[in-house]
């Protein structure tokens, strides 16, 4: 409602220059305070960031109507987009904190539809405004202005949702890791910024996913470009028919958002985001082929699904993926990237369709039109092809890390509190005693000497104050320890160790229930065991209330956390288990225990044989190391 009325105000004040010269000043901020806007998302507090830029927002939006020049106008516009570009960062790092790695790809579609859904809402609210303002105009004296300026009334409501906002916000408790000091100067600003450009451009998931999005919005922008011409001319769509076929791709892309969590489940995130850009380049490429309107609305939903598919997707995977330090930045990047490829598209194709021009082939069963639109069309198709094949890079570099050593099994049990586990690994030892194998047992915490007292010190109910750092760093202590002293000459004499937790378990403790970042807590256990992994990871899962039902002694420091916590353990565990599935199998363990032995047993007869002929293979999927800050 803001950018009609701005719009409005806009053309009143000096005419289509007008609007042209705000439009601009809209887009310009995104390329000097977008990058910046992640640098300050990373490092002050996001909540406070978002409550002063939408008070700030709401108060200048107020305003406008009070200053009637064009400069102000302006002025304001470039205002309001900058700090806009820095609630939107913050917005996107702090979901993760709200919303189990389950639910994430829901809040991500529906985020999305709030905000492009609001649009067609957004002209019936502002008309209906405007003549209400021209109503109260004329009605109540005080307010006479309005009825020369009636869209004042919608700027006026404009601002207060805004302020409805930041009360909304400001009632929300936001975690941030990132609160570091608040004072910036500009060395820092540049050190930040740097350290997050080396991230994305090093990260070997991110990079290509940012290449798939550059790309992908190149290809729209010609789509918004190119449009109008090729409805008109190819498919006699009319005068209309742009908008009835953007009408389908939106509904398409809701379509698309609404299923995304949906598609989740039946496939790998990252497969299912780079596989849904190339259906879109895919799509694109038949839409252009099209020469009448009819042939081309399924198209242009198919285009949209795929379009609504992707993006939500695409906004998961980085907030999964990337630790929450560089959340912000990475998003900023991502909506720099995004601004380039629309206006690299909007500008770069109307030229191709100039200099390739209308021609027809005969081919010997009939000629083939190839109108500009249409061929270029097809170029972007294969633009965003190339953008969806760019990102399936990113497929490759998940760990597969199973770096074998001697001729042993490394087996471990995860699971949250009260799954089971104990009961199930004994049963399993058993069994794998009663068929000859060597075994040994062992746990984490506490898997050695040295290890127990680390435990005594992780699990005392009287360390509440230890920060989350300082326990990643002791589960990761007790873990080099447990590594060399005891699993690895395990291996080497071909035993099969068995033990009750291991890395996953901080993974999922330290680095998705105390937010400390999969990758992050990767990178410290990896060093921390020089890369020993499991063979295999049961991960027994079952509801943190039936846990809660099974459970029975006094509770330890961790297990005193809020079911909150637990519940995003359970989470963490789910998703750990869909990022390496090469290592981890989930049993359902909510059956009965015999129900459950019988299932660990059939997997783990399933996979030992793959383990055991599995190559050294040692390539992981992680970003190089940052630079020291
Ligand atoms: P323990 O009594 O062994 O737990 P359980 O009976 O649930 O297996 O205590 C281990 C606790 O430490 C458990 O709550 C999980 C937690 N933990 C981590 O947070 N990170 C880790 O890396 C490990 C190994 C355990």
């Amino acid at each position: 409602m803001g950018v009609i009325a701005i719009a409005v105000v806009a053309n009143q004040l000096g005419g289509v220059t007008a609007v042209g010269t705000v439009m601009i000043a809209r887009v310009l901020p995104g390329f000097i305070v977008g990058p910046l806007a992640g640098v300050f998302a990373d490092r002050w507090d996001r909540k406070r960031l978002m409550v002063s830029a939408d008070i700030a927002r709401g108060l200048i939006i107020f305003s406008i109507p009070f200053v009637p020049t064009l400069l102000y106008l302006l002025i304001a516009s470039v205002v309001l987009e900058s700090l806009t570009l820095i609630w939107g960062p913050a917005k996107d790092a702090s979901l993760p904190h709200f919303v189990g790695a389950r639910r994430l790809a829901h809040a991500n579609s529906l985020s999305l539809i709030a905000i492009y859904g609001a649009w067609p809402l957004a002209s019936i609210a502002y008309s209906a405004l405007s003549t209400f303002g021209s109503f109260i105009g004329g009605a109540v004296p005080v307010l006479e202005g309005l009825r020369s300026e009636p869209e004042a009334m919608a700027l006026w409501v404009d601002s207060f949702s805004f302020l409805f906002s930041a009360a909304m916000i400001f009632s929300l408790s936001i975690r941030t890791s990132t609160t570091k000091t608040a004072r910036l100067d500009l060395s820092q600003i540049r050190r930040d910024l740097l350290e997050g450009l080396t991230f994305v451009r090093d990260h070997r998931q991110v990079r290509p996913w940012m290449l798939g999005i550059a790309m992908t919005f190149t290809a729209a922008g010609a789509v918004f470009s190119l449009g109008v011409e090729f409805v008109q001319a190819v498919l006699n769509g009319g005068p209309r028919g742009f908008s009835f076929l953007i009408g389908f791709l939106a509904t398409g892309m809701i379509i698309g958002l609404l299923s995304v969590g949906l598609l989740a489940r039946l496939m790998q995130r990252d497969v299912l985001f780079s596989s849904s850009i190339l259906l879109l380049g895919a799509g694109l490429i038949g839409l252009a082929g099209m020469s009448g309107l009819g042939a081309a609305i399924p198209i242009a939903s198919a285009l949209g699904f795929f379009g609504g598919v992707g993006y939500s997707t695409g906004y998961t995977l980085m907030q999964e993926r990337t630790p929450d330090e560089f959340r912000g930045r990475t998003f900023s990047a991502a909506y720099t990237i995004i601004r380039i490829g629309i206006l690299l598209g909007l500008g770069v194709f109307p030229l191709i369709a100039g200099l390739l021009g209308d021609h027809a082939l005969d081919l010997p069963w009939g000629a083939l039109d190839l109108p500009r639109t249409r061929t270029t069309l097809w170029a972007a198709g294969l633009v965003a092809i190339g953008g969806g094949i760019m990102s399936m890079r990113a497929i490759g570099e998940r760990p597969p890390v199973l770096r074998r050593r001697g001729p042993g099994l490394f087996v471990v049990f995860e699971g949250g509190e009260g799954a089971g586990k104990t009961t199930q690994m004994e049963a399993f030892v058993d069994w794998l005693r009663a068929r000859g194998d060597e075994v040994v047992t062992t746990r984490e915490p506490g898997g050695t000497r040295i290890g127990r007292r680390i435990r005594d010190i992780l699990l005392d109910p009287e360390s509440a104050e230890m920060v989350p750092r300082g326990e990643a760093l002791l589960y990761a202590a007790d873990r080099a320890q447990h590594a060399e002293e005891f699993i690895k000459p395990a291996l080497d004499e071909g035993r099969v160790v068995v033990s009750d937790r291991y890395l996953d378990s901080s993974l999922a403790y330290q680095g998705v229930g105390r937010d400390l970042g999969v990758q992050e807590i990767l990178d410290i256990s990896e060093w921390a065991t020089q890369g020993l992994y499991p063979d295999i990871v049961f991960f027994l899962n079952v509801s943190p209330s039936t846990a809660r039902v099974r459970h029975e002694r006094e509770p330890d420091r961790i297990e005193r956390e809020r079911d909150e916590f637990h519940e995003r353990i359970a989470d963490g565990y789910m998703e750990l288990s869909r990022q390496f599935p090469e290592r981890i199998v989930v049993i359902d363990a909510s059956r009965s225990p015999q129900e459950v032995h019988e299932e660990i047993r059939q997997a783990f007869e399933d996979r030992a044989d793959q383990a055991l002929a599995a190559p050294v293979d040692i390539t992981s999927g992680r970003p190089k190391r940052r630079p020291p800050r």
